[in-house]
């Protein structure tokens, strides 16, 4: 087929795109005000709406609730901004979805200025729609699923806050509206494709057979070019917001992620094209604004800070990456090192596994903890509280002295966050988010500790036990203030506020 033919049929396509996009926007402002005369609005002029793409809205995780919370403070702050939320929950209705919310976080949400757009193709973003090439089906397939979202209504504002980046051209491009995202977690990292690169090179300098050379540049290959795309998308958005430090420096690295020779590639090949509808906007963020979700701590913050037992107490799913065995031997170094504390009598400290047990994985982990306990001779000061229910925890939270976590490069750990508003002086690996975000000085003062290894594990909880009782209040007071504020409702919606959508929405 000849240059001059092909540029004809791809100026055709194009022009029919065009056409189609035109009649879309066109279409929507019938669209826009048949839903305010449902919704009942009057003032049809300074009306605004913001969608949230959440297909997975109904699910009940910690997602939903950062979905629910910003809606929520949004329709008391906004009365003229109405939500859209693009779901895929087609089983569910408008009621049904704000009682549900209501019951599972007591966040109060307004039928009045909150709409449903309930999207058809949602099996789309399903992995298991994807057995190969997960991560780019479920890509293209949120470009369709977004594209059904479009086309029952273009927002003013467009908000992910599920993580699906590749939205954000096919959004720009049907709606020529701002995007903007809250990410909780990155698609791919730069550090997948660092990993996925090594293990590459690995295979060549090895002696392995030519066809896993190939199998292995050809995945190297796969991220690479995603990445690219992803960096692009992200690129898109006009705010970014992020749920963590961890996150953010994700995001961050994503965001200057760049790749040349795939540039060059992009502008001497007719995938030029392609680079329309990925173009960069000259004012999108350099870098994301943490958020941190808001966790609702007010039935522990108000235990009493005093009179507390000797009791380490860990709060963890006996799953393997909570490392417990960790635990016991920090506990077994502690008896070693400081005897005092063994026994029952007034002195001996006690350490308290409260944790649930899902599968049958968990529970021969439990059982091997037991028998760890036991060779480790700790056994009579070790408890464990298999499938405790709140109330209990709850319990233990205004009982305990020390909280105790060992995860390593945790993403955040809401069990830090909740033994701290309890009171309970927490350790915990220094890594992740109890090192970065949750266990940081307050006023110059410490607000807990951090350790790596048995020993240091072992002088922090001595370091703890052994402080005078008024620096322990003072500990105490302080970890819980800062446990209280830093992951408040107030913080978060303040941190909305500062993320600039509204620049973005009202000018
Ligand atoms: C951020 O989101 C990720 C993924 O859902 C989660 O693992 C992490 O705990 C979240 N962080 C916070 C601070 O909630
Ligand atoms: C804990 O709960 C899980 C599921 O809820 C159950 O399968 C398991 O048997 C329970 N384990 C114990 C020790 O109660």
């Amino acid at each position: 087929m000849s240059w001059g033919l092909t540029g004809f049929l791809v100026g055709l396509l194009l022009a029919q795109a065009v056409g189609r996009i035109l009649g879309l926007r066109r279409r929507n402002a019938q669209k826009r005000l048949q839903l305010f005369s449902e919704l009942g609005i009057e003032n049809t002029a300074s009306a605004k709406i913001i969608g949230f793409f959440h297909p997975y809205c109904n699910a009940g995780g910690g997602g939903e609730r950062v979905l629910w919370a910003a809606i929520s403070a949004l329709q008391r702050k906004e009365p003229n901004v109405i939500s859209v939320v693009y779901s895929g929950d087609t089983d569910a209705t408008k009621e049904k979805i704000i009682d549900k919310v209501k019951a599972r976080f007591d966040i109060e949400l307004s039928p009045r200025t909150l709409h449903f757009v309930f999207l058809q193709s949602r099996h789309l973003v399903e992995d298991s729609t994807w057995p190969r090439f997960t991560l780019l089906g479920q890509s293209l397939g949120s470009m369709y699923l977004v594209w059904e979202a479009m086309s029952y209504l273009i927002p003013d504002l467009y908000i992910d806050t599920m993580g699906y980046a590749f939205t954000f051209p096919v959004v720009s491009l049907l709606g020529n509206i701002p995007v903007g995202a809250y990410v909780h977690y990155p698609t791919i990292s730069t550090t997948m494709l660092s990993r996925v690169k090594s293990r590459a090179r690995g295979h060549t300098n090895s002696e392995s057979i030519s066809s896993s050379i190939l199998l292995s540049q050809g995945k190297l290959l796969y991220y690479r070019i995603f990445m690219y795309y992803y960096a692009y998308s992200l690129r898109q958005a006009r705010f970014l917001m992020v749920n963590s430090s961890w996150t953010k420096n994700h995001v961050d690295s994503i965001l200057r992620h760049q790749d040349t020779l795939l540039d060059i590639i992009h502008y001497v090949t007719p995938l030029v094209i392609l680079k329309l509808l990925f173009r960069t906007p000259k004012n999108g963020p350099r870098e994301a604004s943490i958020v941190y979700p808001s966790c609702d701590t007010r039935q522990m913050a108000v235990f009493p800070l005093g009179g507390r037992e000797r009791v380490i107490l860990s709060i963890a799913q006996f799953r393997p990456e909570k490392d417990h065995p960790a635990q016991l031997y920090a506990f077994h170094k502690l008896l070693e090192l400081y005897p005092e504390y063994r026994g029952s009598g007034p002195s001996a400290v006690r350490l308290v596994l409260v944790g649930g047990s899902r599968n049958v994985g968990d529970a021969t982990r439990v059982e091997n903890l037991h028998m760890l306990a036991r060779e480790l001779g700790i056994n009579d000061q070790v408890q464990f509280v298999v499938n405790a229910s709140y109330p209990d925890v709850l319990n233990w939270l205004s009982r305990a002295s020390i909280g105790l976590s060992t995860m390593v490069d945790e993403h955040f750990g809401i069990n830090v966050v909740e033994f701290m508003a309890a009171g309970v002086i927490p350790v915990a690996h220094a890594s992740g988010g109890p090192l970065l975000d949750i266990i940081v000085p307050l006023g110059g003062e410490p607000t807990g500790y951090h350790a790596t290894s048995p020993e240091t594990f072992a002088e922090a909880f001595r370091t703890v036990l052994t402080l005078p009782q008024e620096a322990e209040l003072a500990m105490r007071q302080r970890a819980r203030t800062w446990a209280v504020q830093r992951f408040s409702a107030e913080e978060f919606e303040k941190g909305w506020d500062e993320s600039g959508w509204r620049k973005w929405l009202f000018e």
